[in-house]
């Protein structure tokens, strides 16, 4: 979704500008734009398209200054024009304003200033937000971007400069990720660290009702009362090398192949062997709190959602304590059922997607405690919750999340480990679990080592323009997540279902145009799936199976196998899922699509 970068140092401003939303691409955007304070005045390039149209019209007229803020736009109030990108300006036209997030009083703030003689240009809530800014303006800018954010409802991250006051930056967030790195001389906001990694490592988390004026001369954070606010410096542990390909073609594929490095991180100093159970103290729970909860709920959405329903089995048949996992969309906004005996944990990759985040602050509200599934260190969701796990799999660039997912089931499962051997797992039960977790990085590589089986089902299938999973069990969510992979990133209509639900309703759209792929490993209902897989069979369909080592039966009937190795039923997904990442992968290429930058998708949602 949008992103933010914003400089004040000694440096020529654009070129870092351009630099930052580079690395900030990967989250999704439509159009771009800077704006640069010259020595003169204010110059604001803008462009609707990818960075490359931005970079053409700077050509040969790159702004000289070094103040300035940059912005990549994912169109929520109005198309993806040109007139629409960020900065936009005040009336004045001194006052630049870049903005992530949802203003969500515009109308109302638009028709004021209307009616005082203000003319604005474009659709968006972000030009309102500069004309209020212009309208408050008596001489400071800090304070009139405070004065107009007294005045805005809804959700922002934004960076403001004005031509009055050229060596000042004011960002300020409430619900939209922002931060500030701290360089030698020098200073940056970004939405995303990836923007300033390549200058600096030190930065300072935002929180949301805080601004921070970045000067020549240092900075200070702020509430919008004008309290001054001291805040820690944190180091990023990660480095530019990261967030970068390392010869992939694509970030997915990478991070497909990083697998079972991200999954032995996430393990890491986790499994407590001789007790059968996990060490994870981050969830901040004494055995005690841990026997008193007498329900779960885990929210979340997208990938991130579809782990929380294999979550959800794990805890249930381990843990034998009842879990309802919620859509985070749905959650806020309804009158869930929760209280201090529930445990309500989020999962999200990004650790930013407001959905989630505000479902997790309404769980809190209500009393539950709340335990967060996040990757990214330090983000919003990390910070607020009372206790979790962070899956330490690294930055995942590719829009299709694929190693965040298989942690995500990583982390579950070593919550599920505690909380199982506190209630109805045996200590045998547990070091066998362990024992099968500890076997996966190596499963999953002997899977990566035969991509190109993979490839050559995509080759036979990219053709498609529907597909349908299916799967039973623990392998009911995964059909739904390659059900995603292969529609987020091909285009081509996927859906996945519960194997046996088929016949109630999707068993009408088979023939033999129509791919069905089975996830049937030999678990306690292959049996079962065999059937379903006939009923498919009956009627024309051509079934595709990702199966177990060894499955005579299954490679009989499908008219494609890809297999996997034995692992217990419950830690099946982290091994279906990786054939059906690929197959996506593969798919995709073959038709042409941006695979990391998929159409209209982000990476990480930070408006409703
Ligand atoms: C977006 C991304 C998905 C992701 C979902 C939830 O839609 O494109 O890949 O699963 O957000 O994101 P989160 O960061 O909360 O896991």
């Amino acid at each position: 979704m949008c992103g933010i970068v914003g400089y004040v140092g000694p440096r020529q401003a654009a070129a870092l500008l351009m630099e930052g939303l580079k690395r900030l691409e990967y989250r999704g955007y439509d159009s771009s734009g800077i704006a640069v304070l010259n020595g003169q005045g204010l110059v604001v390039v803008k462009q609707s398209g990818k960075l490359s149209a931005l970079e053409q019209q700077l050509t040969g007229r790159t702004p000289t200054g070094t103040v300035g803020i940059g912005h990549t736009r994912w169109a929520t109030h109005g198309p993806p024009t040109t007139t629409n990108a960020h900065p936009h300006t005040d009336q004045s036209g001194k006052i630049a304003v870049i903005h992530n997030g949802i203003v969500e009083n515009a109308s109302a703030i638009r028709r004021v200033l209307e009616q005082r003689g203000h003319v604005m240009v474009s659709d968006t809530d972000t030009e309102v937000l500069a004309h209020l800014i212009g309208e408050c303006y008596r001489g400071s800018l800090e304070e009139a971007v405070a004065e107009a954010l007294r005045e805005v409802d809804g959700a922002y991250g934004i960076a403001v400069i004005s031509e009055d006051e050229p060596d000042v930056l004011v960002a300020a967030r409430k619900g939209s990720p922002l931060l500030l790195g701290v360089g030698e001389g020098e200073l940056f906001v970004a939405s995303d660290a990836s923007a300033i990694l390549a200058h600096t490592r030190s930065v300072v988390y935002l929180d949301d009702g805080e601004m921070v004026v970045l000067t020549r001369s240092g900075y200070h954070v702020r509430d919008l009362a004008a309290t001054r606010i001291e805040k820690p410096i944190n180091q990023i542990e990660w480095d530019l090398a990261t967030v970068e390909r390392g010869g992939y073609a694509h970030f997915m594929l990478k991070e497909i192949f990083e697998q079972p490095d991200t999954v032995r991180d996430t393990l890491r100093g986790h499994l407590l062997e001789d007790e059968g159970s996990s060490r994870v103290s981050g969830l901040n729970l004494a055995d005690d709190e841990i026997k008193q909860f007498n329900r779960i709920v885990i929210t979340a959405c997208g990938t991130s959602w579809h782990s929380a329903l294999i979550g959800e089995y794990m805890l249930e048949e381990l843990a034998r304590i009842p879990v309802d996992v919620e859509y985070a969309s749905e959650f806020r906004y309804r009158n869930p059922v929760v209280d201090e005996r529930t445990l309500v944990i989020g999962i999200s990759q990004s650790g930013e997607t407001a959905d989630t985040l505000a479902a997790i602050r309404e769980a809190k509200r209500r009393g539950a405690r709340t335990l967060g599934v996040v990757n990214v260190v330090g983000s919003t969701i990390a910070r607020e919750v009372d206790g979790g796990i962070y899956l330490h799999a690294g930055p995942e660039v590719g829009v299709a999340s694929t190693k965040a997912f298989t942690s995500q089931v990583i982390a579950l499962a070593l919550i599920t480990l505690r909380f199982g051997r506190l209630r109805n797992l045996s200590i045998l039960q547990g070091r066998q679990i362990i024992q099968a977790l500890k076997a996966l990085p190596e499963q999953i590589q002997d899977i990566l080592d035969r991509a190109h089986q993979v490839e050559a089902l995509a080759e036979r299938y990219w053709r498609s323009n529907n597909a349908l999973y299916l799967g039973r069990g623990v392998n009911f969510p995964v059909a739904l997540e390659g059900a995603l992979k292969l529609k987020e990133i091909s285009y081509i209509h996927a859906e996945g279902y519960p194997a046996a639900e088929m016949k109630h309703g999707p068993i009408a759209l088979i023939d033999e145009n129509m791919p069905v792929m089975f996830i049937a490993p030999k678990d306690a209902v292959h049996g079962k799936i065999v059937s379903n897989m006939e009923e498919v069979r009956a009627r024309g369909g051509q079934v595709i199976a990702i199966a177990s080592d060894g499955d005579d039966l299954i490679n009989r009937l499908a008219a494609s196998t890809f297999t996997i190795p034995e692992t217990l039923d419950l830690l099946t997904p982290i091994l279906t899922i990786i054939p059906l990442q690929l197959f996506s992968y593969y798919v995709a290429v073959r038709r042409g699509c941006n695979v990391d930058q998929p159409r209209n998708l982000a990476k990480s949602v930070t408006v409703e």
